[in-house]
Order: structure tokens, then sequence, then C-alpha cells
């Protein structure tokens, strides 16, 4: 099979997101893995809250148009939450909201079809001591629901202002392993999924 494409994007679309540089570990992370990634910036997907009449008055927003075709484009997605009130970002909810809709211009690269059938890893980043692990039990939820098949293994960075070094690695080996695992299982996972 070819290379399988994975989507990584973070919950957080602020200046100095902690949750970045972990994004970049997990791309890292997932490039060592085999995979060809493609790293989302959400802030350059900037969707407005969801809204029905808005959706019904102007169809999907451009940006989420861009991002179906990529989320449809690849054969997995990786996300990295940070938590809030133990859960996911609205920013998080709000984009997987969006890309859910069908598009009446593309059936077949929006809404559900940009999701089903393909793997999915979940990572939390937080500057707490618990690393946004409350959150990712609702994110896992939210991605089976979208027929996504979710792998067990998962990541909580804790302290994750001080938990990525300048090379891009994990600061603690056992927690770099942990990633390189569940990168190793995604990879594995988007190939058979999609084989
Ligand atoms: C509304 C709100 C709720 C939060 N709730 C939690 C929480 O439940 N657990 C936690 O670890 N951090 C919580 N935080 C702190 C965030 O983890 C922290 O702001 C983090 O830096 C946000 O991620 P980012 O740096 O990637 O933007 C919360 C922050 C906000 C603004």
């Amino acid at each position: 099979m070819k290379t399988p494409r994975i989507v990584v994007m973070a919950g957080s679309r602020r200046a100095n997101a902690l949750s970045r540089p972990v994004a970049r570990a997990c791309a890292q992370a997932l490039e060592a893995a085999g995979a060809e990634v493609d790293p989302i910036e959400l802030a350059d997907y900037p969707a407005p809250l969801y809204d029905g009449d808005l959706e019904a008055a102007h169809g999907l927003p451009e940006c989420i148009v861009r991002l179906q075709h990529k989320l449809h484009a690849s054969d997995g997605l990786l996300l990295v939450n940070p938590e809030y009130n133990g859960s996911i970002t609205p920013l998080m909810k709000n984009t997987l909201d969006w890309c859910s809709r069908p598009n009446p211009a593309d059936p077949a690269r929006s809404g559900g079809a940009v999701y089903a059938g393909r793997a999915a890893a979940v990572v939390g980043s937080s500057p707490g001591a618990l690393g946004g692990m409350r959150a990712l039990f609702h994110v896992r939820d939210i991605l089976g629901y979208l027929g996504m098949q979710v792998i067990p293994q998962q990541v909580a960075v804790a302290k994750a202002g001080e938990a990525v070094g300048e090379d891009g690695y994990l600061r603690d080996p056992a927690q770099q392993a942990m990633l390189d695992k569940l990168a190793a299982a995604l990879v594995d996972t988007a190939r058979r999924l999609r084989a």
C-alpha cells in the first residue's frame, strides 16, 4: 500500500499554544513510523461558530471545504487536545462539527465520508499534571461516533510548556517511547484499513 497520509491537528490556534510543539513532536514520530504527515494549523481555517442558519444561507465556509478535502485525502487523523474543563476545546469540536456537514456540491468529499473508516489517535496536552487526560475520553467518543477507528494507545503530555525539547522530541524518554508506539500503531492501523 502507498505511504499512509496522516493529518495532525491541535485544538488551539493561539500564537503561543503549548499544544503546537506537542503536535510537532507527534508529526515527527509519525514520519519516523513511515507516514506522510499533513500538519494542519487551525488558524489557517478560521471557521465561524457553527450555526444552522448560517449554513442554510451561505453553505459551508470555504476554509471548511478545504479542510474536508484534506481529511478526505488522508488515511488517518491524530488530534492533539488541550483540555478545557475536562473536555475537548470548542475550537476542535466546532471544526469537527463543520467538517461533518455534507456539501451538496461535493457529497463524496464532505460529511461523514471525510471520517468514516479511517484510523485516529488522540493525544492530550496541558500545563497541568494530568496532561489533558480527561478530555481524551470525550474526544475518543466523538471520533468513534464519526466512524473512525480510534487506536487504544494514547499519550497525555503534562507540563506541556516544558515537555518538548529543542530537538522536537519529548524530553521524557519513556513518554517519547509511548508516542513512538502510538505513531507506529496509527500508521499500521491506517495501512490496514485503507489497503
Ligand atoms: C476555559 C478553560 C478551561 C480550562 N480547563 C482546563 C482543564 O480542565 N484541564 C487542564 O489541564 N487545563 C485547563 N485549562 C488550561 C489549558 O490547559 C491551558 O490554557 C493550555 O495552555 C491551553 O492549550 P494551548 O496552550 O495549546 O492553547 C483551561 C483553560 C481554559 C481557557
